[in-house]
């Protein structure tokens, strides 16, 4: 039984059998007569719906739980005891959560194994989606060449960056000042397959790019910082014009929720070259499969 709270935590045959995993159509019911406690301090339709879907499809119970109830935010009791009181009658404990550090103090402290689903630091579950349908797309990543226009130090840039350079894909993120990831954490990432280029330019960035992705610019709990994010990001919008610049079958990823208008135009989003509602589809594959590779379903 193995925990999954990132991308980065995975060698390559790992990430790779896990998205075979996902693309299994069976893989029997190895969570027959067991609980799975999904755990949510933040709102969610993907990743509640694909999990609850992905849980019942393999046998098992799922059951959701806001944080109103077990207080990891308010401190009502630890992470630690939360997840041991859990794991009393769960065979896995599934949680979205502000802090990446939580869902380690539960993981160190659970006999279960602890699945991520979005933290402030990654969100695995959406890139393994992603990967699938790039794959789907494309028949490979290797070599891929896939352009991140926006917030590129959230979540999703950062797991889509550890799933991509394990691949052997090249990521080229476009951000402004201030929203790239760091040295070292570049560093790090080009120390594998594939590599990722950064640059405040989205011109630059979606030049030949055979995929497009973008993300908010207002992450969950970001919501104070509204007013001034929009203005940080102005000018990152992912619009036809720019979509124009990238390879000519290129296609355009978001993980959703999008803002019309914001992050993408309408006419990406809603065009022919908009993958986003593949990607939702394969949210419930990559979902089923994270639980049976965490589960121990053989390959
Ligand atoms: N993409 C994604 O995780 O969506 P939800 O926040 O609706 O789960
Ligand atoms: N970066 C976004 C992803 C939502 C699925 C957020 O954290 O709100």
């Amino acid at each position: 039984m193995s925990d999954l709270l990132g991308i980065a935590d995975l060698d390559r045959p790992t990430l790779e059998m896990i998205l075979g995993l996902s693309a299994r159509a069976d893989l029997g019911r190895p969570l027959a007569g067991q609980g799975v406690a999904l755990v949510f301090q933040k709102p969610s339709a993907r990743t509640r719906n694909s999990m609850e879907m992905a849980v019942a499809g393999l046998g098992g119970h799922p059951v959701y739980i806001t944080d109103a109830e077990v207080g990891l935010g308010s401190g009502r009791e630890s992470p630690a005891d939360v997840a041991r009181t859990l794991a009393c009658f769960h065979s896995l404990i599934a949680a979205r959560v502000f802090h990446h550090e939580v869902l380690q103090q539960m993981a160190a402290a659970a006999d279960a194994p602890v699945l991520n689903l979005l933290s402030d630091r990654a969100h695995p579950l959406q890139t393994l989606a992603d990967l699938l349908t790039l794959h789907e797309r494309f028949g490979r990543l290797e070599g891929l060449r896939v352009a991140y226009v926006g917030d590129g130090d959230n979540n999703v840039a950062r797991s889509l960056a550890a799933g991509c350079v394990r691949l052997g894909a090249h990521l080229a993120i476009a951000a402004p000042v201030g929203s790239h990831l760091s040295a070292a954490d570049l560093a790090e990432l080009n120390s594998h397959a594939g590599c990722v280029t950064q640059t405040v330019d989205p011109a630059e960035a979606v030049a030949g790019a055979q995929a497009v992705y973008t993300d908010t610019w207002i992450s969950m709990g970001q919501e104070g910082e509204a007013q001034s994010r929009r203005a940080i990001f102005e000018g990152y919008q992912v619009d036809p014009a720019l979509m124009a610049r990238a390879a000519p079958q290129a296609v355009f990823l978001h993980c959703l929720p999008a803002h019309r208008g914001e992050e993408v135009a309408p006419e990406v989003l809603d065009g022919p070259q908009s993958l986003v509602w593949t990607q939702a589809r394969n949210r419930m594959r990559s979902a089923r499969g994270a639980l049976a590779w965490m589960l121990g379903v053989p390959a």
